[in-house]
């Protein structure tokens, strides 16, 4: 591949870095900004904001002849064949993102454009909104009479690194996001960070476009769920630390990938009943639980959504897949699934149920006074015969991982599934809905 020269569009926190780094890397880089006083810092071997290693970074990158700035972005567009967006996206009073130093910066480019042959990839690195890059294509396309992804490619490219170990972080990311359709731009921004020690991670655009979001959500979500635990254990006076460096050692469920996957409610005789449990002992002592308390409330919510899924298809005739609270057991206490059911059986569908491991005349104790409350009929309603609910529903909603409701999706194309676990990835029945994707 030929060598990449790259002009980085804004010049503060992330620019600045940005310049510095892909330089020590072995890159020409020129950096643009609207206000002269940063551009003369560059020009002058020094750094635009304070950052530990960034002046040595920049003063060696300048001697080197590998750095330099300017004002001109026409010029600067000209002399390379990539340009990063690295502007200030600030919040707008309603606390929406104020994007148009993005447009700015688009249409500046796309000028620039208008004058030059080769291909270009623009990177946006800034945070941005879902369908910015789209966005900032078309004002490239408008601006420079040239076609996306023929003369040019926008490559969606978040930034993560936080201040204070912006080099660091820089250097050493979890993963390195790009996301766009077109594939010789992706393999130059690869090239461009094959010296950053983390894996490129290439993607849809709309996937590298929220991930920060996603990524930021649960990082807020990880400090208030340990501060809440934290108020609690201090109440009832537990070492709150203590706690917690315990809770980390569980990297089977607690610090994992799993249950991270979007799906339907949990359930269960342990999860609602213990995270009660906690609510009420936070409760007793006069705490505040935000947190804790809207979670049983979004689980809610996800039983409400899947019954909204099932009845929006307008047709009579459930067949349910799967009524135990998940596969391999028979307890069907808490079940969200035996809600969901419920809730048809109350609006007068007509349901059809196969759960192989679920056998009435096995099921003692608590379980049987559970589900004889929630589904006195169920014997009538229950199935040991899988083909028998397929053939008499015209819906079918499966609710756990099971290969044989797999093959059902693609042998029954006129059957309505809903999935509620993804049992499958790319499904061909067109009739075919899952959950949350
Ligand atoms: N600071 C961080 O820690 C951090 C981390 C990750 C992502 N981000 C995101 O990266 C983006 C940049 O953040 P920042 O902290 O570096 O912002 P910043 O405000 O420090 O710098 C933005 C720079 O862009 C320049 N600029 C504005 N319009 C321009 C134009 N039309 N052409 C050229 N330059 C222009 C400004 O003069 C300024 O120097 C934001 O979207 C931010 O949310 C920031």
């Amino acid at each position: 591949m030929e060598t990449n020269s790259i002009s980085i569009f804004g010049l503060g926190y992330v620019g600045c870095v940005s310049i510095g780094c892909l330089a020590k890397n072995g890159h020409k880089v020129i950096g643009v900004d609207v206000v002269q006083h940063k551009v003369d810092l560059i020009n002058n071997g020094k750094p635009t904001i304070i950052e530990k290693d960034i002046d040595t970074i920049i003063e060696e990158g300048h001697k080197a002849g590998r750095i330099s700035a300017t004002t001109d972005h026409i010029q600067a567009v000209k002399d390379t064949n990539v340009s990063i967006i690295c502007v200030g996206t600030p919040s707008t009073g309603n606390g929406h993102l104020n994007l148009d130093y993005i447009y700015k910066t688009a249409q500046g480019i796309g000028e620039a454009l208008k004058g030059k042959d080769s291909f270009h990839v623009i990177a946006i690195r800034s945070t941005v909104l879902l369908g910015t890059n789209e966005k900032v294509g078309r004002i490239i396309e408008e601006a420079s009479g040239k076609k996306r992804n023929v003369d040019f490619a926008v490559v969606s490219n978040p930034e993560f690194l936080r201040e204070g170990s912006a080099v660091k972080d820089y250097y050493n990311p979890a993963v390195t996001v790009i996301g766009s359709e077109n594939e010789k731009a992706l393999d130059i921004m690869a090239d461009i960070y094959s010296k950053v020690d983390a894996p490129i991670e290439r993607t849809d655009v709309r996937v590298a476009e929220i991930i920060k979001y996603v990524n930021n959500s649960f990082h807020a979500l990880k400090i208030t769920f340990a501060n809440e635990v934290g108020n609690i254990c201090k109440r009832m006076g537990i070492d709150s630390h203590k706690v917690m460096d315990l809770f980390c050692k569980d990297t089977h469920l607690n610090i994992s990938p799993y249950y991270f996957k979007p799906g339907f409610a949990y359930g269960g005789s342990c999860l609602p009943k213990d995270l009660k449990a906690l609510n009420t002992i936070a409760h007793d002592a006069y705490l505040n639980s935000p947190v804790l308390e809207s979670i049983e409330r979004s689980n809610q919510n996800q039983k409400r959504t899947a019954f909204e899924l099932i009845t929006s298809k307008g047709r009579k005739k459930v067949g349910i897949l799967g009524l135990s609270f998940k596969k391999g057991t028979d307890d069907l206490r808490y079940s969200p699934i035996v809600e969901v059911t419920e809730s048809l059986l109350g609006k007068g569908y007509e349901i059809c149920i196969f759960d192989e491991k679920v056998n009435l005349s096995n099921i003692t104790g608590t379980n049987k006074h559970y589900i004889e409350t929630r589904i006195p009929h169920l014997s009538k309603l229950l199935k040991s015969d899988l083909q028998e609910v397929v053939e008499s529903s015209e819906v079918l909603v499966i609710s756990q991982n099971d290969e044989r409701f797999r093959s059902l999706i693609d042998d029954y194309p006129d059957k309505i599934f809903i999935d509620l676990v993804r049992v499958v990835e790319e499904p061909r029945n067109v009739n075919y809905e899952g959950l949350g994707w």
